[in-house]
């Protein structure tokens, strides 16, 4: 097979696309055209058999600039939860409690940032990596070093993968170590106003990597810290991103200290907006997710770490159906998987459990949570559409104005795992690829229009 263009800008491109920009609706064009601009941004959609589908494939074709691309083509995924400096720490010490697992593996691990050029090796294979298998944006926690988290930055903008970057803030003595804490809260807002001048000077305003403000959680803030971030959040209307109520440990560790729930701290603390992601908030309450709805707050679900950490099963249903905003995260290193893929098989795995309960000692009428359980096609939707919602991003989606970030799915790679037979349905079509792919299924990857698969830097 001849390569497809590594430059599509400017190009239309004709091809079998499978979205959902809707939860629970699967949209299949095949093919439809899809114009791109010189900008990257999806210009026009033509779906077949709708006026000027033909025309502008006519039109294309005379100025050379119709491309056809074979295999199935989806939307580039997107990974609300990277902790970007644990990439080493991947399928490691997964026997042990959150708060043990911290202290005792990953403070360590991430203090080896301090090392610029560590963090470079690692950040430029991981960037690479998650591109490699689809991941076209990602929102990472980096360490608590200005210089790693800047070098994060510049791994993505090299590689071309959308980012939302933060530093990561932690400076209460009481819960962070000596070797691996913010000596002050003026000391941690000088770091992170670094990189985010940083960031912007490189990526500019609205580029493809942003600054994020990033407490790690409340265990590991001060009071001081959380409020001076929280009036950092409304001046400069960054992002937040932090751990919620993920154990039973961090639940109570929050009611102990504050006497009320995380959600109702960080909202307290100016930290909860239209701009902040949750990670986890597995012990969300009915209260507690309204309010999250209120303030347009996400969460970034992520089940494969949840399996490992939480002591629970996010209640993904009821919090989609308070109007909770909600995208898929691998929580690299918490999730053994960099993959998407493992996560939204994990999402509706985890959510069938919750659902049906899973002590088969117990009678089955009151083993789980009737109407807990989530299907495929909806998992697909927050790796995708539902994540760039989150994010407030035009990703996710294949219309008019969205960016041009796409994976192209091989289902015939010789050393893939996907086994197609004919005559699937739209519906198992995709869900046999979502269930079955994986990395030599994921034959190439655009953001912007650029193909990014093969400028993925090789580890220095
Ligand atoms: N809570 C605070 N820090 C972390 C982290 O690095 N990973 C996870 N899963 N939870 C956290
Ligand atoms: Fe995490």
């Amino acid at each position: 097979m001849v390569r497809p263009a590594g430059d599509l800008r400017g190009c239309v491109v004709a091809g079998d696309w499978f979205h959902a920009p809707r939860a629970g609706a699967l949209e299949r064009m095949a093919g439809g055209l899809v114009e791109i601009g010189p900008d990257g941004v999806i210009a026009a959609v033509h779906r077949a058999g709708t006026p000027g589908h033909q025309a502008a494939g006519a039109l294309a074709q005379q100025a050379g600039r119709l491309v056809r691309l074979p295999g199935l083509l989806l939307p580039g995924l997107v990974d609300l939860h990277v902790h970007a400096p644990q990439y080493p720490q991947l399928g490691k010490g997964l026997d042990q409690s959150l708060e043990v697992w911290l202290q005792r593996y990953t403070f360590p691990l991430e203090a080896r940032y301090a090392d610029r050029l560590f963090a470079r090796r690692v950040y430029r294979r991981l960037v690479g990596d998650l591109l490699a298998q689809g991941t076209t944006t990602a929102l990472y926690f980096a360490s608590r070093h200005a210089d790693a988290t800047c070098e994060l930055a510049d791994a993505c903008l090299e590689a071309g993968q959308r980012a939302l970057v933060g530093r990561v803030v932690m400076d209460n003595p009481e819960q962070c170590p000596d070797f691996y804490r913010d000596e002050s809260v003026e000391a941690g807002l000088e770091a992170t106003r670094a990189v985010a001048a940083h960031i912007r000077a490189r990526a500019g305003a609205d580029g493809m990597v942003r600054p994020v403000i990033t407490p790690r959680f409340l265990p590991s803030c001060t009071d001081g810290m959380l409020r001076a971030l929280g009036r950092m959040a409304e001046e400069s209307g960054c992002h937040v991103q932090t751990h919620c109520c993920e154990s039973d440990w961090a639940r109570d560790y929050g009611q102990a200290r504050f006497g009320r729930s995380d959600v109702a701290v960080l909202d307290g603390f100016g930290l909860l907006t239209r701009r902040t992601v949750l990670a986890h908030a597995n012990f969300m309450t009915g209260p507690d997710m309204e309010r999250v709805a209120l303030r347009g707050g996400a969460v970034a679900h992520c089940a494969l770490s949840n399996a490992w950490f939480a002591n629970a099963v996010f209640p993904l249903r009821a919090a989609l159906a308070k109007g909770v905003r909600v995208g898929l995260g691998t929580d690299i290193a918490g999730g053994p998987s960099a993959s998407l893929l493992a996560a939204m098989r994990m999402t509706v795995a985890a959510s069938r459990m919750l659902q049906d309960g899973v002590d088969p000692a117990r009678p089955a009428a009151e083993r789980g949570r009737p109407g807990a359980a989530v299907d495929m096609l909806t998992a697909f939707h927050l790796a995708t559409a539902g994540g760039g919602a989150a994010l407030d991003l035009p990703v996710g989606s294949f219309a008019r104005g969205q960016h041009f970030d796409v994976l192209r799915i091989d289902p015939d790679a010789p050393l893939g795992t996907v086994r197609l037979w004919g005559g699937e349905s739209d519906e198992d079509l995709l869900g046999a690829v979502l269930y079955t792919a994986s990395r030599a299924n994921i034959a190439d990857v655009w953001t912007g229009g650029v193909l990014r698969t093969q400028a993925v830097p090789a580890a220095a």
